[in-house]
């Protein structure tokens, strides 16, 4: 059955490429970007472009009424940045150095403007009768893999917190039927993931796909790969 799926950083990326399965389904892709006069290519997948910076309030209320009074199956919470976004060079990212401004900019983009984006559609999830939240994290917001690796003070902090934020709206929103899970793509060959990553978006975005589907409320609260395993937290 056609499903309707919000999808936020869709202009490029691993965000584009979802749009692109999605969409190659018959599903309805309502699709998020900062700027929608430069999505040329997302245009070209769906009609449904609307203008959302997930650092500005008051710009995921527009999108939010943009998208109007339909049921929502599922919102995908992809749209990221990491501290580079910020202008930070590589040696300013780390636990001794980063500085506040660049910290508090990922968590606001990372973390708060998702569950601004969540509580804005609350009634389309609710309306849905199988909604679902996908929180984009990362192994590096996973307290066991972060403290191996992950260079970006404020990223690891921000998904990490985004976990959080996922089982809390997991433990909320159970009773009326909405599945919220936070979900590590896998690393990949993307302007964030660089050229050396080993994985295509367009192979992590089939596989979410298939993840999405299959979601039910026995799933909330958990942290999943691209390919439905668990993640650790
Ligand atoms: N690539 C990896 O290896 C990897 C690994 C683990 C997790 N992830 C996660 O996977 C997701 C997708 O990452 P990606 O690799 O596709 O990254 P990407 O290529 O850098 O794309 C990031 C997307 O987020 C958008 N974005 C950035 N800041 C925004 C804001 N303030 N408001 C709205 N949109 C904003 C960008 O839009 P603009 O074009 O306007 O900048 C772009 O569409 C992210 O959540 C990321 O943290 C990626």
């Amino acid at each position: 059955m056609s499903q309707t799926i919000v999808l936020t950083g869709a202009n490029r990326g691993l965000g584009l490429e979802l749009a692109r399965v999605f969409a190659g389904r018959g599903d309805t892709v309502i699709a998020g970007c900062r700027n929608p006069a430069d999505a040329a290519d997302l245009h070209a997948i769906t009609p449904h472009v609307h203008a959302i910076d997930l650092g500005d309030e008051a710009s995921i209320g527009a999108f939010v009424t943009a998208v109007g009074d339909r049921p929502v199956d599922a919102v995908i919470n992809n749209a990221a940045i990491d501290a580079r976004n910020l202008g930070a060079a590589d040696g300013e990212r780390d636990v001794l150095v980063q500085p506040y401004d660049h910290f508090m900019g990922e968590i606001n983009v990372n973390t708060w403007g998702p569950l601004a984006l969540v509580r804005g559609l609350l009634p389309h999830l609710t309306a849905s009768g199988n909604g679902r939240i996908v929180n984009v994290s990362s192994q590096v917001g996973s307290m066991e893999i972060g403290a191996t690796m992950g260079r970006d003070l404020g990223y690891s902090v921000s998904k990490a917190a985004l976990n959080m934020v996922t089982v809390k709206l997991a433990m909320r929103l159970r009773d009326q039927g909405v599945t919220a899970i936070a979900l590590h793509p896998g690393y990949m060959n993307t302007a964030m993931g660089g050229a050396n990553a080993p994985m295509q978006p367009s192979e992590a975005a089939a596989s979410i796909a298939d993840v999405v589907d299959a979601l039910t409320i026995a799933d909330t609260g958990t942290f999943k790969r691209w390919d439905g395993t668990t993640h650790p937290w």
